[in-house]
């Protein structure tokens, strides 16, 4: 009987979490995965929440189980599996049916899929959804994209499912198409760069500090009574307070410094360039990231070179600088970022809703933070202004900017490597340059390829001097 409200396909962790997060409403689903035994177990893992769901060992059972007009969330993953999936089911579907895409997905592929179903007629979102497991179980972040009429219609669910801010559901319809998973690109890009600048900061601590884990995670445990108060703050602070039960050492002493990546990082590095839109603190994670992996170079460098003790004393630099540090850097990640998703609204036709993007990231996102609350009301003054520019942020930006500075030198000087938070002083140093050196390069295009040059106290294009002579020869 076609009876339960929605359906999901896809029972790994987040799936499986998802899909007991909506039964934990009051919603009834039906589940598919492709390996029944993991649907087996899913089920006797959920308890009394299982008289919510109803197993389907195929996809026409799941489809049958369904009200119409269906809705079914896909929890596989991104890429062509999604495909795939979307292509063995839509035979069984009937033309209002939707398929939402709750992935980590491309959203190039989620823009392709939706005018695809757009052409045929079909309902279909695709949503980003951003919280890890504990997330998608309690309570995640949701940015959606499609139409809005179709999001619309799951709305009540997404919304009920979503985490809270004061009451206030973190899911927000961003608009058609790939905007939803746009919008958690950019949220993954900072999530790098947030994380890097915290490694970085740990780093200072560790290695010019000399501060054994137990003592850097307590300066972050103080760090998050303040203005840094975030998820990641707080989980560094964890982390490194915890033991290693095999050798009773802490555990990030015998975690290998080889970081993972699946990509999205990567993504918004991507469209950043692609779209002219300036990210540096996030292409330094990323460049981060891969240097990381690059353990066997990095292993090399260090047996040839002759690196001084990285020794920086509490005259030089104290933990309160660095908290400055880690401030200021964030407030130029978050800049950074809101700017890429406004170039990125005008150029794919969205009106991406500035202010409510903050707001949907206070709560369920792994970047979820204090900081966000102040962003979203930034944005609410001027959604175009950088935050940076913004009269909440510029007295933040000048209080917290001397231990930015401090902290950068101090590193250097001791040969500690901090790239995204040298990136975020750069990133300020020539926001605030009235005029830079472009000239230079605008002056070495025109002399190798007549690329041609303006004026400041001309109008037009304009060659060098030099130009006649180089062609002649
Ligand atoms: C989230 C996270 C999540 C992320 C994974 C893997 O918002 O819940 O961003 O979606 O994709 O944690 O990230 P990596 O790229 O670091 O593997």
């Amino acid at each position: 009987m076609a009876e339960m409200q929605i359906g999901l396909i896809g029972l790994g962790t987040m799936g499986a979490m998802l899909a007991m997060n909506i039964a934990d409403h009051g919603f009834s689903v039906a589940v598919y995965n492709r390996t029944i035994s993991k649907t087996d177990a899913f089920i006797k893992d959920a308890g009394t929440l299982a008289l919510k769901l109803k197993a389907c060992k195929d996809l026409t059972a799941l489809v049958a189980a369904i009200e119409r007009p269906r809705n079914i969330i896909l929890m596989v993953p991104a890429g062509e599996a999604v495909d795939q999936q979307i292509a063995q089911l839509l035979p069984l579907l009937e033309p209002d049916d939707m398929i939402i895409d709750a992935g980590n997905a491309n959203f190039h592929d989620t823009q392709r899929r939706a005018a695809d179903m757009q052409k045929a007629g079909r309902p279909y979102l695709g949503i980003g959804v951003s919280g890890g497991a504990e997330g998608a179980r309690f309570g995640p972040s949701i940015m959606g994209g499609g139409n809005k009429k179709d999001w619309d219609r799951v709305a009540h669910i997404l919304s009920a499912i979503s985490a809270k801010y004061d009451g206030i559901p973190c899911a927000t319809w961003m608009g058609d198409g790939g905007a939803g998973h746009f919008v958690k690109t950019v949220h993954n890009g900072i999530e790098y760069a947030d994380m890097q600048l915290i490694a970085e900061s740990y780093g200072v601590m560790r290695d010019g500090m000399g501060m054994d884990a137990a003592a850097c995670g307590a300066v972050f445990d103080g760090w998050n009574q303040g203005l840094l108060k975030s998820y990641l703050i707080e989980i560094s602070a964890r982390v490194s307070q915890a033991t290693d039960p095999k050798t009773g050492r802490p555990v990030l002493d015998i975690i290998l410094d080889r970081a993972g990546q699946k990509g999205t990082g990567r993504w918004t590095v991507i469209e950043s360039q692609m779209l002219g839109s300036p990210v540096p603190v996030i292409e330094a994670a990323v460049g981060a990231r891969n240097m990381s992996a690059e353990r066997d170079l990095r292993l090399a460098g260090a047996a040839v070179f002759d690196v001084p003790e990285r020794a920086i004393s509490t005259d030089e630099l104290t933990h309160d600088d660095l908290e400055q540090a880690l401030i200021a850097g964030k407030i130029m990640c978050y800049a950074q970022g809101f700017e890429l998703l406004a170039k990125a609204g005008n150029n794919y036709g969205w009106t991406l809703p500035m202010p409510e993007i903050a707001e949907v990231w206070r709560e369920g996102c792994i970047i979820r933070s204090a900081m966000l609350n102040d962003m979203s009301a930034a944005l609410r003054q001027d959604p175009k202004r950088n935050l940076v520019l913004a009269p909440l942020f510029q007295n933040l930006v000048a209080a917290n900017l001397p231990g930015l500075r401090k902290t950068t030198l101090a590193a250097q000087r001791a040969c500690l490597p901090v790239p995204a938070l040298s990136a975020a002083l750069a990133y300020f140093d020539t926001l605030t340059t009235e005029r830079t050196t472009a000239n230079m390069l605008q002056a070495q295009r025109d002399y190798f390829g007549a690329h041609s040059f303006e004026r400041i106290d001309a109008e037009g294009a304009h060659h060098g001097p030099w130009h006649g002579q180089h062609l002649n020869g």
